[in-house]
């Protein structure tokens, strides 16, 4: 299986980077591609909601989504992944979701997702779930799943989580 993450945190080489290679490695020991994005250092314009994507079937804004919305579109996979800010995702992850619209109604009904997660607190996931819940539900998408690390006070701190394992093995058997 191909498998596209959209990696939405700010720090290289932080807890969320972490969390993703922990996840692709697991995946890749059970034979997927994995093809991890950090958004973040893409050039990623917020949807402007012009309504252009729904009459011409593509986004009017000429950036770096153009070469996610073709990795999208040939992925089997698509799995974000994201630091807690504010009890959501980054904004940067946030972007890339909303100019995934252009791509709503055209063709991506049928792919696997999962959201992995991580913060300082010990459970602050709760509205990220309920708003991806819905949002893989009104794509179609097959859930595989919700991986949340919490308890994570400083960066590079998921390295000694007790749960990175889990996070490994939820790529094996993704
Ligand atoms: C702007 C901002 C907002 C944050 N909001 C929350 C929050 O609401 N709840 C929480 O548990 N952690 C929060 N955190 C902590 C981060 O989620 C945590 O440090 C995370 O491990 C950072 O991941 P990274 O190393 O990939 O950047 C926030 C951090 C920042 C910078």
């Amino acid at each position: 299986m191909k498998i596209v993450i959209l990696n939405g945190s700010p720090t290289k080489g932080g807890n969320t980077d972490i969390q993703v290679k922990a996840f692709c490695d697991g995946a890749e020991s059970a034979g997927h591609i994995t093809e991890p994005l950090r958004v973040a250092d893409m050039n990623i314009a917020p949807c402007i909601g012009c309504g252009y994507c729904k009459k011409n079937g593509f986004c009017v804004k000429k950036d770096d989504m153009s070469d996610i919305y073709k990795k999208v579109t040939s992925a089997d996979a698509v799995v974000f992944a994201s630091p807690v800010y504010w009890w959501g995702i980054t904004a940067q992850l946030k972007a890339a979701l909303d100019r995934l619209y252009a791509l709503t109604g055209d063709g991506i009904s049928d792919k696997k997702t999962a959201l992995l997660m991580n913060g300082y607190d010990e459970n602050p996931f709760e509205p990220s779930k309920a708003q991806f819940e819905i949002i893989f539900d009104h794509l179609h998408w097959q859930n595989k799943g919700f991986v949340f690390v919490g308890n994570i006070t400083k960066k590079g701190a998921m390295s000694d989580s007790p749960l990175i394992k889990e996070v490994y093995e939820f790529g094996v058997n993704f």
